[in-house]
């Protein structure tokens, strides 16, 4: 932790619109007036960007505009210029079609909004799955001071008694239906009490999993991840986060100060120990781009190896968010990790503080919630990276999510051509499948959905499902939802679009995971694959014009986070030309 702040007072960014008595400056500070805003306001105090995502199609985040009002109450206190900005807002529940499709797009939005306008330091409000990353690319692109407020995840669901997980029952549910353990009248009720207040998923999903993200990397302040988005601390929250985000400002505290290859590790180890989602992998991995950090699919198999995954939530354990919080929350995660030998302890935060300082007093309330090393859900809880035949750039799998007894698993494969080649084909009686097999799904990547879809957990068939079977492995080039759960090999890479090896897999051929020698292997003969490989021609959707012809021009691999090429990297926010 080698920080300096700089000295303060010195002119800021945001003074080149609204300094000095020249026509250019009278003509931006006297549009700003007519929202009544006295003239001292001006006078060289930082601005903050309050970058909101709020949206009402964006349910998980259809609180955020209490919350924003919270920020700059923060704000004005630590003499700070508050401007509220709503940026692009990429809902997981609503857009096709998939949100992972415009992750870039409102981080390539969200970047220029801070740069052409007079922002000198941001609070990225966010929550929903892609909100969180996107704007972290955004921040590390451009390089101004930048700090995370979540919007907080939603109270626990309930059904007849039953702890509701987001997502993770919504998938146990539709199973039951298929095979016959719940009526379809039951699924409506259960329904009605799966999101019972504000916030975002309640389960260890992405948005949870990004939220302890943003603060294992150490850009938001430590204990925001797991405050309920109603808790009235999550307010207090908010607020802390606004007059923060004034002094780092005046330090220039920024992004890149912060997200050195240490914070990443750490970031790496926290989503093993809390059974994080394998989305985590394409964010970080795209966030380390922004910001030049040599960051690859290795090091999270290196540095996720020894973590044990400690935190009981679903979809690997049984409580959520709630609990979590009630038990110390990230904290005492980050605290444990540091106690192992596992965690830079002088990694920098937001803070000013460095990581082990926030975390070393905090105490474990729940051994149930968070549990102890001996009664870890598993003691290699780190994302997996796959390699072989089948995924020459690699391949990810989440054991805390996955069945044991399928780890080292060989199968005859039953391939998809896309998924709605898998909707048409999956319930039918005929199918030739059983529990044995590899289900194999193409065409679902960064280029080939396009966007990357959550459907690589793909259900499994009915009469598998009725023998009183949950688990099968299964291959694709897709992205799982964090709320999911199963032996699911996921991004694979090259993906089927890019005439990856999965291109070529064929409906008998014999597939090999081997999860311990990381290894995932079609069996064929090497000229076989090779000839199969030479005779591909591509067969995916492709877009002639719009955001879609743009995405799938520049759409990196998953194996290297699926940002835009040309968005990669470090840009900064240097003033530019005045056209007025
Ligand atoms: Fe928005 Fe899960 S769908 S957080």
């Amino acid at each position: 932790m080698t920080f300096k702040p700089a000295q303060w007072p010195r002119p800021l960014r945001s003074q080149e619109w609204f300094g000095g008595t020249g026509r250019d400056q009278i003509y931006h500070r006297g549009w700003m007036k007519n929202q009544g805003l006295p003239h001292d306001l001006f006078d060289g105090r930082p601005v903050i960007g309050i970058l909101n995502t709020w949206s009402e199609l964006t349910p998980c985040n259809a609180h955020l505009n209490d919350l924003a009002q919270r920020v700059k109450h923060g704000i004005y206190e630590a003499g700070g210029f508050p401007v509220e900005v709503p940026v692009f807002s990429a809902s997981e529940s609503a857009f096709r079609p998939t949100a992972m499709m415009f992750r870039n797009l409102a981080a390539m939005a969200v970047e220029e909004a801070m740069r052409g306008q007079p922002m000198d330091g941001c609070v990225l409000l966010v929550g929903c799955d892609k909100t969180t990353p996107s704007l972290l690319m955004a921040a590390a692109s451009t390089d101004l001071p930048s700090i995370v407020v979540t919007g907080g995840p939603m109270l626990n669901g309930y059904y007849r008694n039953e702890r509701v997980g987001s997502g993770t029952h919504l998938w146990k549910f539709s199973e039951a239906v298929k095979a016959g353990e719940m009526t379809q009248e039951e699924f409506a009720e259960a329904e009605a009490g799966m999101s019972r207040s504000p916030g975002s998923c309640n389960t260890m999903g992405t948005a949870s999993t990004m939220a302890s993200m943003a603060e294992a990397l150490g850009m938001a302040l430590s204990g925001n991840a797991a405050i309920p988005a109603v808790d009235s601390r999550r307010r207090v929250m908010a607020q802390l986060t606004g007059r923060r985000i004034v002094q780092m400002v005046k330090d220039d505290l920024k992004p890149s100060d912060i997200l050195k290859k240490e914070a990443f590790e750490n970031a790496i180890r926290t989503n093993a120990a809390i059974g994080g989602s394998t989305n985590a992998v394409i964010h970080l991995l795209a966030i380390a781009g922004r910001v030049g950090i040599d960051l690859t699919l290795d090091d999270w198999d290196r540095c996720g190896r020894d973590v044990p995954t400690i935190v009981n939530l679903m979809p690997s354990g049984k409580y959520l968010m709630e609990e979590f919080f009630y038990a110390g929350g990230l904290p005492v995660v980050i605290k444990r990790l540091g106690e192992a030998g596992l965690l830079h302890k002088d990694a920098l935060t937001v803070s000013g503080a460095s990581m082990w300082d926030q975390v070393k007093d905090v105490r474990n309330h729940n051994e149930d919630v968070i549990l102890p090393t001996d009664k870890a859900l598993t003691q290699s809880g780190g994302v997996v990276v796959l390699k072989g035949n089948l995924a020459p750039k690699g391949a990810v799998l989440k054991p805390s999510a996955a069945s044991p007894h399928l780890m080292v698993h060989r199968g005859r494969a039953v391939v998809f051509e896309d998924i709605d080649d898998y909707k048409a084909k999956i319930n039918d009686p005929d199918l030739d499948i059983d529990e044995t097999c590899v289900m194999v799904l193409k065409h679902c990547g960064p280029k080939g959905y396009p966007g990357m879809a959550e459907v690589g957990n793909m259900g499994l068939p009915p009469k598998v499902l009725k023998k009183g079977i949950t688990d099968m492995v299964r291959i694709s080039d897709a992205r799982m939802s964090g709320t999911a759960y199963g032996t699911v090999c996921l991004h694979t890479s090259p993906e089927a679009a890019a005439g990856g090896p999965l291109a070529v897999v064929r409906t008998g051929d014999f597939i090999e995971l081997d999860v311990p020698n990381r290894r995932l292997h079609l069996d064929i003969p090497e000229e076989e694959l090779a000839a199969r490989l030479a005779a591909w021609t591509p067969t995916h959707q492709t877009y002639e014009s719009g955001y879609g012809w743009l995405h799938q021009q520049h759409v990196e691999g998953a194996d290297t986070g699926a940002d835009l090429a040309f968005l990669k990297g470090c840009r900064g926010a240097p003033v530019g030309r005045d056209s007025h």
